[in-house]
């Protein structure tokens, strides 16, 4: 873990989910999220620790090639919020190691849920007091797995590991991601989910 939390950084302070354990071990279950792709995403987490702030070059780069994209970074009318971008900036690279490493605890299953709603109306915008739009419509939080999986591989590959090792790490990351924007989705539609 960083020693210094980024801005807006809640992670152990947040109130409950409301997703249990026993529903956290049915979606893992789902993915097919095993104890042997935690082993892959602790490897992960030492591969990608220096290269963070090069993954999220890529992601920020994704994002401000689309404008319908970078519109949630920026006001009603248009304006791109740099010190928002920065801000979030910072505790997207952290969870990027937190996905890595954190054991999926109540804690972390806390934090998950507090995440999605930072996505919605709920709560986007409060944490770094943005005068942006409100909410992020949650066909492109699914969309996004695809980009914030597949942008990865040549990370997991860039400090020498064997292919089968690559493979697997990526596997790992493509099923956690998964598993997160999931929980994301409840605040989206508690009553659907
Ligand atoms: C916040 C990841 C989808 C825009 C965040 C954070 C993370 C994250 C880790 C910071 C959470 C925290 O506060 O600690 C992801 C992932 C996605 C996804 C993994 C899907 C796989 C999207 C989409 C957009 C978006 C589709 C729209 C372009 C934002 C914005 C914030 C944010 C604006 C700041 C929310 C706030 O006001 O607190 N995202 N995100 N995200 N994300 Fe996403």
């Amino acid at each position: 873990m960083t020693t210094q939390a980024p801005a807006g950084y809640t992670y152990g302070s947040t109130p409950p989910s409301p997703v249990s354990l026993e529903e956290l071990a049915k979606l893992e279950a789902s993915v097919l999220f095993t104890a042997e792709d935690r082993e892959a995403l602790r490897m992960a987490g030492d591969v990608l620790e220096g290269q963070v702030e090069d993954v999220l070059d890529v992601w920020y780069g994704f994002v401000a090639a689309h404008p319908h994209l970078a519109a949630y970074f920026s006001t009603p009318d248009g304006t791109l919020l740099e010190d928002y971008l920065t801000r979030v900036r910072g505790r997207f690279g952290q969870w990027i190691l937190d996905t890595c490493r954190r054991p999926h605890d109540q804690e972390w299953l806390s934090y998950a849920h507090e995440i999605g709603l930072r996505h919605t109306h709920e709560k986007k915008n409060q944490t770094d007091d943005a005068p942006s739009v409100p909410h992020i419509p949650l066909r492109y939080m699914v969309a996004f797995i695809y980009p914030i999986t597949a942008t990865m591989r040549p990370f997991l590959a860039k400090k020498g590991h064997g292919e089968a090792d690559v493979e697997r790490m990526y596997q790992a990351w493509f099923k956690s991601v998964t598993l997160q924007v999931i929980l994301w989705l409840r605040p989206y539609s508690p009553d659907r989910w």
